[in-house]
């Protein structure tokens, strides 16, 4: 029996309608997963990476230990430094997964003194590890220059300052005005941080969305995670070699766990040699990617859709269905046509803003996207 406290904390979410489940994969059309290009799949990936281990003579199973300790194989540098060129920074430290690195870096950088401004959407994994932050954190508006602006003035300009965004955010797909708010912090002396998790592999052709607009040079710091995209595991936060060394060093989520295993990191190495090898070839996954986006959204008035979709240009395009139960219905009656589209319930919305969101991947057919979106037209119509 659970404690009195934490039954009613379940029972609560099975009265909103919000009691989360962990359900078998259902071979469904993906309009779900984060495989936004088809690499979690890939056979070449796949054999690429066990041909990395072998010429590497890594017959191994596991890491053995933390990075610190054992278990910092030879790998690893290898990856660092091919990450690094790729998405042109000066270094990058690999975590073993993305709200490692979020955690580790949030709970470690920011000091007791200093402030931290964070959109008030940022993921789960930024405001972990904000809460474990000694310094002061306050929410802007989503996507919001100007409230920067304003919350940015009213600090001391002795203060160490922490701006926190995404490139993509994870539940509405929306992007924020990443110039703007460069040239904001470059004025106020502030340091600025963008998780490109959904951006990663996907703009910039497969760059990122700093390095597509040329500001890489202009960030202090960002996360790119591999379980989206390129369709594997863990994260890295790319930066200069003086925060990796700060990190390596009191990041807490690097330090107190086991390393990603040998496979795990050729696996990453492997992934990023497909994207690097692709250009701006027309039929590569990163271009059918981009012609989804661009033909799904070409599809929102033909069914009179778009006042319910929040406008954004990335792989996550969410359709506001207000209420746990109406965006679960509508959800389940897709599933039973044939496709996965997630509900995303409150608590992890607000109440109000629950939605449908459309995962979308280079391997969706046209007709695949005109189907259900005539479903979702009939179901919410
Ligand atoms: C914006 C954002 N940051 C970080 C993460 C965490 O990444 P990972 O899945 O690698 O832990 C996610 C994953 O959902 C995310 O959406």
């Amino acid at each position: 029996m659970l404690p009195k406290k934490l039954q009613h904390k379940l029972d609560k979410r099975s009265n909103d309608n919000s009691l989360r489940t962990l359900t078998p994969q259902r071979d469904l059309v993906d309009f779900s997963s984060n495989d936004y290009l088809g690499f979690a799949r890939d056979k070449g990936i796949y054999d690429r990476a066990h041909e990395i281990l072998q010429k590497n003579n890594l017959y191994c199973n596991g890491s053995s230990g933390s990075r610190l300790l054992s278990g910092n194989h030879a790998l690893f540098a290898f990856a660092e430094a091919e990450l690094a060129k790729f998405y042109n920074a000066a270094d990058a430290l690999i975590f073993n997964s993305g709200y490692d690195a979020n955690v580790g870096f949030f709970s470690a950088v920011p000091q007791r003194g200093d402030v931290i401004l964070y959109d008030e959407l940022v993921h789960a994994s930024i405001r972990d590890g904000i809460q474990m932050s000694l310094a002061k954190a306050y929410k802007f508006k989503h996507n919001d220059v100007q409230d920067l602006e304003q919350k940015l003035r009213k600090l001391s300009v002795a203060m160490q300052v922490y701006v926190v965004t995404e490139s993509v955010f994870s539940m509405d797909g929306d992007s924020p005005n990443l110039r703007k708010m460069a040239r904001i912090c470059d004025g106020e002396f502030a340091h600025l941080i963008v998780d490109e998790a959904h951006a990663a592999g996907v703009l910039g052709r497969g760059h990122g969305l700093v390095e597509d607009l040329a500001l890489s040079q202009r960030v202090f710091a960002r996360l790119v995670t591999f379980g989206k995209a390129m369709g594997c595991h863990g994260a890295a936060i790319l930066c200069d070699a003086d925060l990796k060394s700060f990190l390596v060093n009191f990041a807490r989520s690097l330090i107190y766990t086991t390393a990603l295993p040998p496979h795990a990191v050729a696996t990453i190495i492997a992934g990023h040699e497909a994207l690097n090898g692709m250009g701006g070839n027309s039929t590569s996954p990163v271009s059918l990617l981009q012609d989804n986006i661009q033909f799904f959204k070409s599809q929102l008035p033909v069914f009179n859709l778009q006042s319910l979709f929040i406008t954004g240009d990335s792989a996550i395009q969410s359709a506001i269905i207000s209420g746990n139960e109406r965006v679960k219905e509508v959800s389940e009656k897709l599933k039973l046509e044939g496709f996965s589209v997630l509900p995303i319930l409150s608590p992890t919305v607000p109440a109000g803003d629950e939605r449908l969101r459309f995962c979308l991947h280079s391997y969706n057919s046209q007709e695949e996207i005109k189907t259900v979106l005539a479903l979702l037209a009939k179901f919410v119509g």
